[in-house]
């Protein structure tokens, strides 16, 4: 790192640029946005989790006053909307016209001239329902005589999405026939929701005379939504624009395109004019995508040495009423099949089959790329429920299996390749700061007075940065990132990018990649994003794919401009561009460090009368696009120390050691806030979070009063460990990190608690581990919520 006083020219602690405009309230969010004559919408949903619709009638909506237009499922049929396409190459309804398949799915939309005449007039819609039973158990959706949910699929006549499988089943079977020990856990990971603090919500306004739309959306991948409304609206893709304003968070809910998008762009071509739609809290938990929700019968087999040598899981996939499921195409359990974790395994095999069910749809990748979390939590709980089938230390025994750094880069037995890393090291030195043995000796301790104290080790390999585009799409999108850098003739610089920050701070580090390239000072640098007249294509941030394509597309074309720059000098200088050094902000001649020219210098000869070599057409500015060869493979250990109060079944969790590896960090000081919010997010699904449903199909986590978010006072003060292992594929060594604690920590909480009721031989419970599952758990009593 280099720093002119305090501040960092490249990689290192910076304070983000963009929190002055937030801390002063001049954030700019899709609801900030008012346009004159603008209207507002809001959606009718169904009250049912599955019903015929008999009739809608709009005719007393129609009459209010203030609405100004009332959209049904068949005034979209009538322009052939009624039903748009999912990321997953199913459809969905956008509003319902034949059967309503979850409570909460859209069925009417209202547009007036201010958001109460729009949510009044709701009321006035009138529907008759005839019910039908609903299928709300993923384990009963394939039953026979199970009530067919998507019966406007010709010819359909259950419930099965699809199956998938990897890894080698009869490898497996022959290293389970042969293995000393065999463990078995059925676990669920149950449905949760990103809960972003911002809701989802757009203004669409189409322009009558210009042709053009203009769509301020909540969405976390501008680019993939604009040519997505291209094709299923057949509107021009350069007629349309969507402009991603600030977001406050996504986390995978903002992936998607979501029926009241749809609806606000037709309001708008209906009306003539703008019109917003912003949904509230319980429309979001109700409606908008979920995560997770597997159901995973695990098994572990193993010598008596203790020697994990294989691993296989059945999942049944609960994909709600439509498979609207955020993923690569090729993959339709997502990157679920790095289930082997970080372990050196002899043989794998995993099995996804997907079900409908009355559920909201699209199981999104809520901060993990591609259900990566469902993974990791299985195999580090089987490790657990292995240790204590063997009576080994947790961290000893994944002390004994853990990669070692001389097998990377290392192909796992389901087909990837893990591209670096020391994971002994990130292990011993958690334990280090953990304090390990001396907790052990505590919990002994404690267990003599009746105490429950436990001690949970999670170790995690995550799997981020989607493409390559051959391998990985979204809709017959590839993952490849665009990016556009243009110095100007005073050296300030505008770099333009396809990804869209959601509260990261790209705007700072992707400024600190370009600084670090080019020795600009990154308050010098502009970064652009999030508004696709203005920036390249590419396939939007999720499943911490920023750093690993677009940040490498930005370190690549500062390169080129770098080199640009060369041509220049050599020209100011008259040597040739071979005798030329490049030190951070200036290239100078090769033994002769006084002659040499800055950024700024060659950037304002670069715009002057100067005469440039042949080829150099002037200016300074690059493009290019980052198609990335492999994913990279952040990792990190984590140890959570908790106390169960056995009256109770109230979880404190006392202490959290989290050791991140992501590669080279380009700012420190955001790594460890992405970190923290990341360990806060997997304590609020170990401990308090599910949308769960009740036997009629029912939402029960629709607000935040059932739907709780971690606060300050549940969390403890995380305790931070590194170790960096660059990524050898990365222009600057980085790996994703947005995610990882996300992904590593439910499974260290859950372990933690767990050991700590070991002495009652509770073996296993499922999240989240709410007092009354935990005071449940320790009278021996199963509890699913
Ligand atoms: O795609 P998303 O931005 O959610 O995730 P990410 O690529 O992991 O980046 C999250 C934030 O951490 C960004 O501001 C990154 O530039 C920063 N980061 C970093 O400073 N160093 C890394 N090795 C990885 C991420």
């Amino acid at each position: 790192m280099t720093t002119t006083g305090e501040r960092p020219v490249g990689f290192g602690r910076m304070t983000r640029k963009e929190d002055a405009r937030f801390v002063r309230g001049h954030g700019t969010y899709v609801d900030d946005v008012r346009l004159p004559g603008m209207l507002y919408g809001a959606v009718l949903r169904s009250p049912l989790a599955h019903a015929r619709i008999v009739s809608v009638d709009t005719s007393a909506a129609e009459a209010h006053p203030k609405v100004r237009a009332v959209i049904t499922g068949e005034t979209l049929a009538g322009l052939g909307l009624a039903w748009m396409p999912t990321l997953s190459y199913d459809t969905q309804a956008v509003l319902a016209t034949d059967k309503v398949r979850f409570q909460g799915q859209e069925v009417a939309f209202v547009v007036a001239e201010d958001r109460y005449a729009a949510r009044d007039a709701l009321e006035l819609i009138d529907v008759e329902y005839d019910p039908l039973p609903p299928v709300v158990d993923a384990r009963r959706a394939l039953d026979p005589g199970a009530p067919v949910i998507r019966d406007d699929k010709e010819g359909r006549t259950d419930n099965h999405v699809f199956d998938w499988e990897a890894g080698d089943r009869a490898a497996t079977d022959e290293v389970f026939a042969r293995a000393d020990v065999v463990v078995g856990q059925d676990m669920l990971y149950p449905r949760v929701h990103p809960a972003p603090l911002e809701t989802c919500g757009t203004v669409a306004d189409m322009d009558a005379v210009t042709g053009k739309l203009t769509v301020w959306s909540t969405t976390q991948a501008p680019h993939a939504h604009r040519t997505l409304y291209a094709m299923v609206a057949g509107l021009p893709e350069h007629k349309i624009r969507v402009i991603s304003p600030d977001i406050g968070g996504g986390f995978g809910n903002k992936v998607g395109i979501y029926p009241g998008y749809v609806c606000a762009v037709v309001g708008s071509i209906v009306t003539g004019k703008p019109v917003k739609w912003v949904e509230d809290r319980s429309e979001n938990l109700m409606s908008t995508s979920f995560a997770r929700d597997y159901h995973m019968p695990g098994e572990m087999a193993a010598s008596r040495d203790g020697r994990i040598l294989g691993v296989r899981v059945k999942v049944l996939a609960d994909h709600g009423a439509f498979n609207s499921t955020a993923q690569p195409t090729k993959y339709p359990a997502g990157f679920f099949h790095i289930f082997t974790g970080s372990y050196d395994i002899e043989a794998a095999h995993c099995e996804v089959t997907g079900v409908y069910t009355n559920k909201a749809p699209g199981g999104v990748a809520y901060a993990c790329s591609f259900r990566v979390t469902e993974a990791v939590y299985l195999v580090e709980r089987m490790v657990d429920v292995l240790a204590a089938e063997l009576g080994t230390d947790p961290a000893e025994l994944r002390m004994r299996n853990l990669l070692r750094p001389e097998q990377f880069p290392y192909r796992n037995k389901t087909g990837w390749e893990y591209d670096s890393g020391d994971y002994p090291r990130a292990l011993r030195l958690a334990m280090d700061l953990a304090h390990y043995e001396e907790l052990r000796r505590e919990q002994a301790e404690r267990r003599e007075r009746g105490e429950l104290m436990g001690i949970g080790v999670s170790f995690f390999t995550e799997a981020v940065g989607a493409g390559p585009r051959k391998h990985m799409d979204i809709l017959g999108l590839g993952m490849a990132d665009g990016a556009e850098l243009r110095v100007h003739p005073t050296g300030k610089a505008v770099l333009r990018i396809s990804v869209q920050t959601q509260g990261q701070g790209h705007e700072t580090t992707f400024a600190q990649i370009v600084a670090e390239e080019l020795g600009i000072p990154p308050e010098d640098i502009d970064v652009v994003h999030g508004d696709t007249d203005q920036t390249p294509f590419g396939l939007g941030t999720y499943g911490s794919r920023s750093t690993p394509v677009s940040g490498a597309a930005a370190a690549l074309v500062a390169r080129k401009v770098r080199e640009r720059a060369r041509l220049v000098a050599s020209a100011m200088l008259e040597v040739s561009p071979d005798d030329l050094e490049w030190e951070k902000g200036r290239w100078f001649v090769t033994g002769d460090p006084d002659q040499g020219r800055t950024m700024a210098e060659i950037a304002l000869a670069a715009h002057s009368t100067l005469e440039l070599p042949e080829g150099v057409e002037g200016h300074l500015d690059a493009s290019c696009v980052y198609n990335p060869p492999n994913l990279t493979f952040p990792f990190g250990a984590y140890i959570c120390v908790a106390d169960v109060d056995a009256g109770t079944g109230q979880v404190k969790v006392r202490r959290f050691v989290a050791v991140d590896d992501c590669g080279t960090r380009i700012n420190p000081m955001i790594v460890e806030g992405q970190v923290h919010g990341g360990l806060a997010d997997g304590l609020g699904m170990a401990l308090m979070q599910v949308i769960a449903f009740d036997e009629d199909g029912n939402c029960l986590g629709g607000s935040f009063m059932d739907y709780l978010l971690p606060t300050a006072v549940e969390c403890p003060s995380w305790e931070l460990g590194e170790t960096v292992t660059p990524s050898p594929h990365h222009p600057i060594g980085a790996k994703g990190v947005g995610e990882s604690a996300t992904v590593g920590s439910p499974a260290a909480v859950v372990n933690a608690v767990v050991d700590a009721l070991r002495p009652l031989g509770v073996r296993h419970v499922d999240m989240p581990l709410t007092p009354a599952a935990v005071w449940r758990a320790a009278r021996g009593q199963p509890f699913r919520s």
